[in-house]
């Protein structure tokens, strides 16, 4: 795009044949940087430069081409000056998006409710051109308050990288299962890794193998549930323990017992959601989503419905950022698992994650990321699918979660053989199914 000072210095530097040409030409293209300084939009529009000097900004990029030397001087100081501004609004916008976690953090901590409060950050922006907008989707971190739990803050200050940890809930029942877990974090070469120890056998355990444990003091009010209870029993208990992990300020890897690990899943979290899980679903469609329409043929033109379908997230193994929206997802799971009726875990993480807001409820604005199902494979997957098919036997995933099945041992045991140990034929015996 041409502009009208670009059209004098080009008609000026025609003809070149003696110094004095060139005398003339160097002032004009001189009067053209003053003029360009005095009159962006040119002589006669000057009166409007106010609307023009907001266009430019807009769409400073497009009219680099065909500038000349002096005008773009004259646009990298502008520029210059664009990005001072910039940086000021992005310092202030910082500070007051520090200052409303502060209060938040604060009020939550008062009467122990964030779910009124309604959270502005910074100026009202305009929207840019098509396809240039983007939805905050990685909210900020809370402030760390190490308050909330010195002890567990001193361990996780010992074993955390980078303010991240992998969680795991254990009593003496999955004892079996840990050890292999336990087994393949350390070839996998896993440092932070911590299991929340819920009766002394597994203290015992993990003092024996050198594993990093956490157990909670009797009188920090755990339910009894921790010392007896099953797989499901102890699934309520962990959202409420999650908490003091973000608001401790570390990002936590949620993982059950029944996980074998062949890489380090940090290496493959994409951090930019509040929630990322791994997905029991067992196709491209069923782990990501996809639209599954209802038919009803007695409404005739219109049988088709749409339906938004996707297969649940699996609240065995996820990662959540240390967020408001995080922090309160795990609060109305832990609050729904407390009070009747009685539900599966998992239903309820779902629930509280998916449902939109809608007349009487509430819903949560969290921000949420599918994991690869491959990399992050379900054992519906690894024995329905991957295991007969040669392309994908070949593919090494993050972890496998033998969740499909309940023979857990062997077919950990299985992974174990077949991913570490080269054993080809080591997933052959078992049946796609619990038979
Ligand atoms: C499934 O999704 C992955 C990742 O988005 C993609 O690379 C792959 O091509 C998809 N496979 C099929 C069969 O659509």
């Amino acid at each position: 795009m041409a502009g009208p000072v670009s059209r004098r210095a080009t008609a000026g530097s025609q003809s070149v044949r003696g110094s004095r040409i060139i005398i003339a030409i160097l002032i004009g293209i001189l009067l053209g940087c003053v003029f360009a300084v005095l009159y962006p939009h040119g002589i006669f529009s000057a009166s409007n430069s106010e609307s023009h000097f907001q266009s430019r900004r807009l769409s400073k990029s497009n009219q680099q081409i065909g500038s000349t030397s002096c005008e773009s001087t004259e646009k990298v100081n502008m520029l210059r000056s664009d990005i001072a501004d910039l940086s000021n609004t992005n310092d202030e916008l910082k500070k007051q998006v520090r200052d409303l976690t502060e209060k938040l953090q604060a009020a939550e901590q008062k009467n122990g409710q964030a779910e009124h409060q309604v959270v502005v950050f910074g100026e009202p922006q305009k929207a840019g051109p098509f396809g240039t907008v983007k939805g905050l989707r990685t909210n900020p971190a809370v402030l760390p308050d190490e308050s909330v739990n010195p002890r567990l803050a001193k361990i996780l200050e010992k074993i955390a990288v980078q303010k991240e940890v992998i969680v795991a809930l254990a009593n003496s029942n999955v004892k079996a299962m840990l050890e292999v877990s336990v087994s393949s974090i350390k070839k996998a070469g896993i440092p932070n890794y911590l299991v929340l120890a819920l009766d002394d056998g597994i203290v015992d355990y993990c003092k024996e193998n050198d594993v990093a444990y956490y157990m909670r003091d009797p009188d920090e009010g755990i339910d009894s549930v921790a010392k007896n209870g099953g797989n499901h029993a102890v699934s309520g208990l962990k959202f409420r323990i999650l908490r003091e992990f973000l608001q401790l300020g570390y990002s936590v890897l949620l993982s059950d017992v029944d996980i074998v690990y062949l890489q380090n899943p940090f290496d493959h979290i994409y951090r930019d959601s509040d929630v990322e899980s791994m997905s029991d679903g067992h196709d491209n469609m069923t782990a990501y989503g996809y639209n599954d329409v209802f038919d009803e043929p007695g409404m005739g033109w219109a049988r088709y419905a749409h339906t938004m379908r996707i297969w649940v997230y699996n609240s065995g193994f996820f990662y959540l950022r240390p967020t408001v929206p995080a922090i309160e997802l795990l609060d109305r799971v832990a609050d729904r698992l407390s009070h009747p009726p009685p539900a599966w875990d998992q239903a309820v993480f779902n629930e509280e994650l998916f449902f939109p807001s809608h007349p009487g409820y509430i819903g949560l604005h969290a921000s949420k990321r599918t994991m690869d199902r491959y990399l992050f494979m379900n054992s519906k997957a690894l024995f329905k699918e991957v295991r007969k098919d040669d392309k994908l036997k070949k593919l090494k995933p993050v972890i496998v979660h033998v969740n499909y099945h309940p023979d857990k041992l062997p077919r950990m045991k299985a992974v174990v053989e077949f991913y570490y140990n080269g054993k080809q034929d080591a997933l052959e015996p078992f049946p796609d199914g619990s038979g």
